[in-house]
């Protein structure tokens, strides 16, 4: 009989037996963790989605610092409430669509950007309106009952006259189609939407902070650690270890996982099989303040 260490998940234990490369693929690759906000966040977007329809929804507009888990919190919203495309209906139904906004506010682009996700055949060339009444149709025949526009400030960058455009946009969607637009970005993207009285009132905002130092991250770190298919427990909640993973990662999720996977795979290939504060020091880490500083000389 195989008895499983307890520090790991079961599914993580399992990798323990496989060659380290695939076990260095499975620390690499990415993992749902749920942690308080997020479940919050999800909490809100679900009682959106099952808000009456109405010509007056409720918006939300997800503010937060890159690289802190806002496109992962949507995803996961839409892994949710997946496509539905069995046989037995007319046409495939899609309760929610998670649009990526290009870096230029580009009206016929956004609406590529729908058609494509639909699987819709479009001319790239053709005009914006037209884009716009053939999205507007798709998305009502697929029964579209939320649309998540990430990187929503990209589209509310610009000039004035560009902003304008797109907060007619936002509207014209969210009236035409009945159901509540989901934005997700930057703090640019919550002062856009200030500058149009009607838009603004039905946007509410929800912050997705930084972490702090307190039990909830400690509560993080050790499901990371459960997850992490390292022989020996790292005990990365010692004060000591949970500091100094803080320090480097400066509360942005991202930048926890990122360390936490290098100083895995590290002590994967060292043979440590576990993380202490020495591997944390010896990985190759600049932390994301200092990183930007550099960027900005
Ligand atoms: N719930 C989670 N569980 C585990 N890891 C997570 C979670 N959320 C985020 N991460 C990690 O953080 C990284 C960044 O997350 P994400 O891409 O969602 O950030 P973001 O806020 O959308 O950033 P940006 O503003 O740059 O688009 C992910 O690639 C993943 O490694
Ligand atoms: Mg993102």
């Amino acid at each position: 009989m195989r008895v499983e260490p307890s520090h790991l998940r079961p599914e993580s234990a399992e990798y323990l037996e496989r060659p380290n490369a695939e076990r260095i693929r499975y620390i690499q690759s990415p993992h749902w963790i749920g942690y308080p906000r997020g479940k919050e966040i999800l909490g809100k977007l679900e009682e959106l989605l099952n808000y009456p329809k109405s010509h007056r929804m409720p918006n939300l507009l997800i503010v937060g610092d890159t690289n802190n888990g806002k496109s992962m919190l949507v995803q996961r919203f839409c892994q949710m409430h997946p496509p539905d495309d069995t046989p037995k209906r007319d046409a495939a139904t899609v309760p929610v669509l998670w649009v990526e906004s290009q870096p230029v506010p580009d009206e016929a682009r956004f609406y590529n950007a729908i058609l494509e996700l639909l699987f819709v055949p479009h001319k790239p060339t053709e005009r914006a309106d037209r884009k716009q009444f053939q999205a507007v149709k798709l998305m009502k025949a697929v029964g579209l009952r939320m649309l998540i526009i990430d990187e929503i400030h990209n589209l509310l960058a610009g000039s004035m006259a560009k902003q304008r455009i797109f907060l007619n946009v936002i509207k014209y969607l969210g009236n035409t189609l009945e159901i509540p637009i989901v934005g997700v970005g930057t703090r640019e993207a919550f002062r856009a939407i200030q500058t149009d009285p009607q838009l603004s009132n039905r946007f509410e905002q929800t912050v997705l902070g930084r972490w702090t130092n307190n039990e909830d991250f400690l509560r993080l770190l050790a499901t990371f650690e459960r997850l992490l298919p390292l022989r020996n427990a790292s005990n990365l909640v010692e004060n000591a270890l949970a500091d100094t993973v803080y320090a480097m990662s400066e509360g942005y999720i991202g930048e926890i996982s990122k360390v936490l996977v290098k100083a895995a795979v590290a002590a994967v290939e060292t043979g440590q099989e576990r993380i202490d504060r020495r591997l944390l020091g010896q990985i190759d880490w600049v932390p994301p303040s200092a990183r930007r500083r550099e960027l900005a000389v």
